[in-house]
């Protein structure tokens, strides 16, 4: 018989710095007297993410949703911009906080991300731009999603939240559309405790956004534009430049667990796991499977709940679409009909626990109560 884990597990456990080597940074901070206002960790983190990342241009923010709203500003976006249902709340809440109508555009079933096939019948002359995610770090159809937007003369906005180290054929993830955002929230495989960046292919866009995240200061004392408060601090930064170096090892560590995880659900019927895509060097942010209610026995919301009982915390990502929250279920293209594959998925995932820490029999185990759950 198999017995629930003494303390809940949780879905993820955040990376943490060397507590000896943070206290030495902080100590440096102190001495500096400089906490914030694009000092010298803030300068040093924004260099080193620019070459691993291989960005053109980036600059760091006090958290992923601001850099989106703020990369809004900078592309100048208006009017209508397509993006995805099958997303974390703060994609389409940054279009709405800067007037802009989200348009969904359904997914596809094996990436979970925007379907391009899609996109151009959704193109009105209100259109600005196409903002997709890189959902659980599988790249968008980069090629497709560029050569539409060329041909309608559209700005690409990736929300890159969860593609930390993400390459397509070698090409840096941050390479592709004109702006890139990546969260550095904890729960991410790089973080700053709260954090983000946005990668440019434009100088002139760097600089817009560092002189929006300062409330709008340009260079003088002229106020050029109504900015906001978006700058990280020097203690965030530092946590940054201690966490980078660890970030391939923690990417290794994921890549086994999520091979360990393949393997040993496998014969189990109705779970469906993730698969790697060709061509693609992933960074293995989630674990997701989806879930065949007819062929599992059980449906994904009570597996979530059986689960819970063996104190495995599970988490239905990403439901309720953004087209089901009650503030843009009003929206025309919130309609079930027209979103069918993402109405699927959503009804259907489920991200299990993944965090480098994690020990193989953790994994074995939470493998194995799973399977014992099959057939309801
Ligand atoms: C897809 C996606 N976009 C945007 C965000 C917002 O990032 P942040 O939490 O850094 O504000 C997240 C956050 O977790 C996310 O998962």
């Amino acid at each position: 018989m198999l017995k629930p884990f003494p303390q809940p597990y949780y879905i993820t456990q955040p990376l943490l710095p060397d507590i000896n080597k943070t206290s030495e940074m902080i100590k440096m901070i102190w001495e500096s007297k400089q906490l914030s206002n694009n000092g010298d960790m803030v300068k040093q983190l924004e260099s080193e993410l620019s070459d691993f990342l291989q960005a053109d241009f980036l600059s760091v923010f006090s958290n992923g949703t601001v850099a989106l709203q703020l990369a809004c500003r900078v592309l100048r976006l208006s009017g209508e911009v397509i993006t995805t249902p099958f997303t974390f709340a703060a994609t389409v809440h940054s279009l709405e906080w800067n007037n802009i109508r989200p348009v969904f555009c359904d997914i596809e079933e094996d990436t979970f991300n925007i379907n391009p096939d899609l996109i151009e019948s959704l193109i009105t002359r209100h259109t600005t731009a196409i903002m997709p995610v890189h959902v659980f770090g599988n790249p968008c159809d980069v090629g497709r999603i560029q050569q539409i937007a060329d041909r309608y003369g559209l700005r690409v906005l990736y929300d890159a939240a969860h593609a930390f180290g993400v390459k397509v054929r070698d090409q840096a993830i941050a390479s592709f559309g004109d702006i890139s955002m990546f969260s550095f929230h904890a729960t991410k495989i790089f973080h700053t405790i709260e954090g983000g960046a946005l990668t440019f292919k434009d100088k002139y866009y760097k600089e817009r956004a560092d002189s929006l995240r300062n409330f709008g200061i340009g260079d003088s004392d002229n106020v050029m534009e109504p900015g906001t408060n978006g700058k990280l601090n020097e203690v965030q930064a530092a946590v940054g430049i201690l966490l980078l170096p660890e970030v391939e090892n923690e990417i290794a560590r994921r890549k086994a667990i999520t091979g360990l995880y393949r393997q040993w659900l496998e014969d189990v019927p109705g779970i469906a796991a993730s698969r790697d895509i060709d061509g693609v060097t992933h960074n293995y942010p989630y674990f997701v499977v989806r879930v065949d209610e007819k062929e599992y026995g059980s449906s994904r919301d009570e597996l979530y709940e059986r689960l819970k009982g063996f104190n495995i915390i599970t988490r239905k990502y990403f439901y309720p679409l953004c087209s089901d929250f009650q503030c843009y279920k009003y929206l025309p293209s919130s309609s079930r009909q027209h979103l069918p594959a993402a109405n699927r998925v959503a009804d259907t995932v489920l991200a299990l626990p993944l965090h480098g820490r994690m020990l193989d029999s953790d994994v074995e185990k939470i493998c194995a109560i799973i399977k014992s759950l099959h057939g309801g």
